[in-house]
């Protein structure tokens, strides 16, 4: 455990909970949305674009900066923080969800995996120790245990999966030296209740500094997610952030801080604005669609965000239709304003004890997405 982090509750309703997580870097208001930045760079947003937008939290993945640029070339430069420009809190993906979902040919043994590069075709070993020494020369200041995201709904390979997560975790935890980083274990086990709670109950008693959720919005469905927090987070201690990983649009927001989540990450607001894809509080909007063609209202009517504040939706469909990057640029920053304002509404209203209908109308007026 470090004792440079610390995670203050300041109001509880229900299961929500808004905190503060202090880190070495700053303050982290919680519930919070992590922007991530996979190859240190939230795409097409500049970290001071980053900063007005409120992000506090910034995500970057170990599997991509191990491949390019090297660890050492960014400890040579002083660090993620220095490298990328970023002086707020960041944290780094482990590697282990990146090698199973991105990598071509893995062989994955009670050591670790070895994978070909997506980059290059090269072939790379990472083991829990290579995980936690690359983001130790990374510099972030949460970083991830070394962990195996099994298919949901696979019992044998989740159970094998859980007994190489686990024995990996007391690696990772065996290896970390620095103290100005946090340790987060991650919770596996597939759909499966009394694989969860074993992970749940075991990672709870291990001396991390943060707990993730991981395997979770990997092909199962919405109750199997939720079915799946609400055995999980009960065993999670209450003086420790909780995370879940990989998980980001409006509805699964409101959903996981209804159940007690305090972190969440996800490329869903950068990856839909480079698909021309807006998101609101009541759901997403197609910005290349003709209807916008003469336009001159924002995005949306009720964001203060610097795309709504400045540009018509004209303006940004024709920046699509002449394929200009901006239009990316000016997407992207507004869908990534719009989770940052939920988490803070969200924050409010635990605040003010309203949370559970705050949620109730929220997921009752979203507007789902077909799939
Ligand atoms: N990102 C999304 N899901 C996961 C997971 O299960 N493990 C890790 N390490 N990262 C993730
Ligand atoms: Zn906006």
């Amino acid at each position: 455990m470090s004792s440079q982090f610390s995670y203050t509750r300041i109001a509880v309703d229900g299961s929500a909970r808004a905190g503060i997580y202090h880190t070495p870097h700053g303050d982290i208001p919680t519930p919070i949305f992590a922007p991530v930045g996979t190859q240190a760079t939230v795409k097409s947003v500049t970290p001071a674009q980053l900063h007005e937008l409120g992000a506090s939290l910034v995500l970057s993945n170990t599997y991509h900066l191990y491949l390019r640029p090297g660890a050492d070339l960014v400890a040579e430069m002083g660090g993620l923080h220095s490298f990328m420009q970023w002086p707020n809190p960041i944290l780094t993906d482990s590697g282990g969800f990146q090698v199973f979902s991105l990598a071509g040919i893995r062989k994955i043994d009670a050591d670790g995996a070895t994978f070909k590069s997506h980059i290059d075709g090269s072939m790379h070993r990472l083991t829990p120790e290579k995980s936690i020494d690359i983001q130790q020369k990374l510099g972030a200041d949460i970083i991830m245990a070394f962990d195996e995201c099994a298919p949901p709904h696979d019992r044998a390979y989740n159970e094998q999966a859980l007994e190489r997560t686990t024995a990996w975790a007391q690696r990772c935890l065996q290896t970390k030296t620095r103290d100005d980083q946090a340790l987060f274990g991650i919770v596996q086990g597939g759909v499966f209740d009394d694989l969860r709670i074993k992970s749940a109950e075991w990672t709870a008693s291990q001396p991390f500094d943060g707990l993730a959720i991981g395997g979770l919005s990997v092909g199962e469905s919405k109750t199997e997610m939720h079915a799946v927090m609400d055995k999980v987070v009960p065993l999670l201690p209450q003086d420790k952030p909780r995370y879940l990983m990989g998980v980001g649009s409006p509805e699964d927001l409101v959903n996981g801080i209804l159940r007690g989540i305090d972190i969440f990450d996800c490329v869903l607001p950068t990856r839909l604005a480079r698909h021309q894809s807006a998101m609101t509080l009541t759901g997403r909007i197609n910005m290349l669609n003709a209807i916008h063609t003469h336009d001159p209202n924002p995005i949306d009517e009720t964001c203060s965000c610097y795309t709504c504040q400045h540009f018509s939706r004209a303006y940004i469909r024709h920046l699509i239709s002449a394929r200009e990057m901006l239009s990316s640029t000016l997407i992207s920053i507004h869908n990534l304003y719009t989770l940052l304002r939920l988490v803070r509404l969200c924050r409010e209203a635990i605040l003010e004890q309203r949370f559970t209908s705050f949620a109730q109308d929220f997921l009752s007026q979203y507007n789902h997405p077909v799939k």
